[in-house]
């Protein structure tokens, strides 16, 4: 098996040489994050395996989303650390309970966010256990530091990757879609995010703010800051004791070579980043393939009315029967086919023109030029898909960043947002009509792809040619900004303006001591003259 795989790097180190000058064939240590962040990550480790390089991922035995059992090959080994608490599925449950029942209003903000926090630190839990099973592993540990990794990618939101990084003194990279607050990027990573155009993650704003938008966005960063301080505060001692030195989770973060961001300006609104933040967004998008032969009849079948696509999430597998029958009945009230990925019951509701399916090709069905809509929870793979193959969209947001992911395609005119509390039968087959027959929500949409495929390097290639890079030089501390050897004060000149104000104020004095000072005298020189 090593041999083999030597021989292919060999190999490739020839071709290469040959036709494209030296390359690199490197291994790497992954540290990965649950769910769609898995998915994302696993189109960068696929291609970089494509290229030659080999990986180790770290797993919990108790995984819940991340499969890479069946994918194992000579470049790509699976460690799995035994965990023996289960990955809570109430965690997650939790979460989505608490947006779809408590939806962040002016009123329930703060209740929000300290709930947000309290179910946060469940989840820090269990990824201080996971890095105890590593760090305290003896033997997985020398294993690690005799295995002469080049790179380690992470996900900031699963703590622990860039500790274990600096104690296997290697380079690492992130692969993030956001932090709450954006907490990570602002004060680790020192990405400027003026708040009176940048709005707060989980704020649902756009960047054209209205004043009281703008106390709203400044509040929503410095409520989040002060709630997620304590969250990630927790692990400031539990990094000094592993490293053997005051130290604290940001300053390990602020380590990190290159950010890979999980979005691009079809998506964001324009707003400063730092030269080691690459905006990677859309990069698992391809173009589709053919679909399977009876899925491929039932879209045909929809004639000039075409099919719409729909899908929750891999996060959300049943709706109350309520629910279901709800959306069951808008939908078989329009003429298009239904698509839809759900593995709850059938509702009684249900349409001839709806099939549900327990998975969907969902890039390939929304590559098909029949497709006419697209219903999605709003997390950012599957709108990037959307938005890849210019197709409008209706937002169910749920939880996370989801609303936030709706309002920025809302703002951009490719979306129509219903609100899953109060969704009746009529709002949701007005909002799909709309995307379907006023055709701005179209050109929008297209517009949007026309952005993301008019890139002078497609954001796979960068977010690889980052890590190659890193590999290649050990780093790329050319594009680290200075901001991380300054106190706050220092960053903000405070000390700067503290000084010229001082300055200023003595100079005023003084002027106004001698102006005093001056008159007294005048006075005297006149009454004496007078007397
Ligand atoms: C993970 O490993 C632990 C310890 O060996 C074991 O007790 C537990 O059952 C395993 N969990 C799973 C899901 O395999
Ligand atoms: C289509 O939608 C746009 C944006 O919401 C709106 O301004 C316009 O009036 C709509 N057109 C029609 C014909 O309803």
């Amino acid at each position: 098996m090593k041999t083999a795989s030597s021989k292919k790097c060999l190999q490739l180190l020839l071709f290469q040489a040959v036709l494209l000058g030296p390359a690199f064939c490197g291994k790497i240590l992954v540290w990965p994050t649950e769910g769609s962040h898995w998915l994302n990550m696993n189109v960068i480790i696929q291609e970089l395996i494509r290229r030659g390089h080999s990986f180790t991922i770290l797993v919990s035995n108790a995984t819940l989303y991340i499969e890479p059992r069946a994918k194992a090959t000579e470049k790509f080994e699976t460690y799995y650390v035994p965990f023996t608490k289960d990955v809570p599925e109430t965690l997650i449950n939790g979460i989505v309970d608490l947006w779809l029942n408590n939806r962040p209003t002016v009123l329930t903000f703060w209740q929000f966010y300290k709930e947000l926090g309290r179910l946060s630190v469940g989840w820090q839990e269990m990824n201080k256990m996971m890095c105890d099973a590593v760090l305290t592993n003896q033997e997985l540990m020398a294993r690690l530091q005799g295995s002469g990794f080049d790179l380690l990618l992470s996900d900031p939101v699963t703590p622990c990757g860039e500790l274990l990084a600096v104690k296997l003194g290697i380079p690492f990279v992130y692969s993030l879609r956001f932090s709450p607050a954006f907490t990570l990027e602002r004060h680790c990573g020192k990405i400027p995010t003026p708040p009176s155009y940048t709005p707060a993650a989980l704020s649902e704003l756009t960047d054209r703010m209205s004043f009281g938008d703008r106390v709203k966005n400044f509040v929503s960063y410095h409520l989040q800051d002060y709630v997620f301080q304590s969250y990630w505060g927790h692990w400031d001692m539990y990094y000094s004791k592993a490293l053997g030195k005051p130290t604290t989770l940001c300053e390990t973060m602020g380590k990190a070579e290159i950010w890979l961001i999980r979005t691009y300006w079809d998506f964001e609104f324009p707003r400063p980043f730092l030269p080691n933040f690459e905006f990677v967004g859309g990069l698992h998008c391809q173009p589709a393939k053919p679909l399977p032969k009876e899925m491929e009849e039932f879209v045909q079948s929809s004639g000039e009315h075409g099919v719409i696509v729909f899908t929750l999430g891999s996060m959300v597998h049943s709706l109350s029967d309520e629910k279901s029958n709800v959306i069951a009945k808008a939908l078989s009230q329009l003429p298009q086919k239904v698509l839809w990925r759900y593995k709850g019951k059938k509702p009684e509701t249900l349409g001839s023109n709806t099939r549900i399916y327990d998975w969907i090709p969902q890039n390939d069905l929304l590559g098909h030029p029949l497709t006419k809509a697209f219903i999605t929870h709003g997390g950012t793979n599957g709108l990037y898909e959307a938005i890849y193959h210019g197709i409008p969209m209706v937002g169910i947001p749920m939880f996370a960043d989801q609303h936030d992911n709706i309002a920025h395609m809302v703002a951009k005119g490719a979306a129509v947002q219903v609100d899953f509390n109060t969704m009746k039968t009529q709002d949701l087959a007005d909002a799909l009509n709309t995307v379907i027959y006023n055709s701005t929500y179209k050109e929008n949409a297209l517009k949007l792809s026309k952005i993301q495929h008019d890139q002078p390097v497609k954001p796979l290639d960068r977010a690889v040619f980052w890590i190659e890079f890193v590999m290649r030089h050990k780093g790329a501390k050319h594009l680290r900004p200075a901001a991380h050897h300054l106190t706050w004060y220092q960053y903000h000149s405070l000390d700067v303006l503290a000084f010229l104000f001082t300055c200023t104020a003595t100079v005023v004095f003084i002027l106004f001591k001698c102006c005093l000072c001056c008159c007294r005298r005048c006075g005297r020189i006149a009454k004496r003259k007078k007397e």
